[in-house]
């Protein structure tokens, strides 16, 4: 196979958490290191492809040969996505907070003797739905990731179905693992093709093994489809 075999190909990576303001100190967020996301970026850019990388706010530096956009919310991620289409290859490894404060405040909430405030929240977007559900601009191959503590293989065959994607990416992050924040990964790849979905499971590697492996998959689904 070729050294390089994702050149000419654009890459589209989110990865890292998003932040969702509170007020001007605060914010929600959900747990995520960025470290499997940023190793798919490398790896791709290592096997050729023009890759944009879209970041939460993780303590990681832009691989080399990635361009790197950094965004802190949901919207903020959204909107960079959308701007960096089209590309041939979606792969969305970030960890998105599924609700945003309804309304943020301009200034920080101080503690008061009306105890703790209400948060109302509201659903954000979800960005790996939306760009797979687009119609011209839909990248020819979306994967996405589905973190489960609990049954992984269902709950990832029914995200694959309701998000409308090709691949789904599935890792088990209860507390045992140790994958979340760590350098590790144990992975089931589960692809679509037509009706059916196959599962591949992959030993416990490195996240970046993983991410070679991932892109290893990827160049083999590409030549496949040329041939
Ligand atoms: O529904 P859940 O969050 O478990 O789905 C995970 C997958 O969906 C990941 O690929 C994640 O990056 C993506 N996602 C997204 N936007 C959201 C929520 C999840 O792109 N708002």
């Amino acid at each position: 196979p070729s050294p390089r075999p994702l050149l000419g190909r654009r890459v589209l990576i989110t990865a890292g958490p998003t932040h969702e303001p509170i007020d001007p100190v605060r914010y929600i967020a959900n747990r995520s290191s960025g470290k499997q996301g940023y190793a798919i970026a490398a790896a791709a850019a290592a096997a050729g492809a023009e890759v944009v990388l879209i970041s939460g706010p993780v303590d990681l530096r832009a691989p080399d040969g990635v361009t790197l956009t950094r965004v802190e919310s949901a919207r903020d991620m959204l909107d960079a996505v959308e701007a960096a289409l089209p590309a041939d290859i979606a792969i969305f490894a970030a960890a998105v907070a599924d609700w945003r404060v309804a309304s943020e405040g301009g200034q920080k909430i101080k503690k008061g003797e009306g105890g703790p405030p209400p948060l109302q929240l509201t659903e954000n977007p979800d960005i790996l739905a939306t760009v797979a559900k687009l119609g011209d601009d839909r990248p020819p191959l979306v994967i996405g990731f589905a973190a489960e503590t609990e049954n992984l293989l269902a709950n990832a065959r029914s995200k694959l179905a309701r998000k409308g994607c090709d691949w789904i990416v599935a890792n088990d992050v209860s507390a045992a693992g140790g994958v979340m924040g760590g350098d590790r990964n144990t992975v089931h790849l589960l692809t679509k093709s037509a009706d059916t979905v196959d599962v591949e499971s992959w030993p416990l590697m490195t996240k970046d093994d993983v991410a070679t492996a991932l892109v290893a998959r990827i160049a083999r689904e590409l030549e496949v489809h040329q041939s």
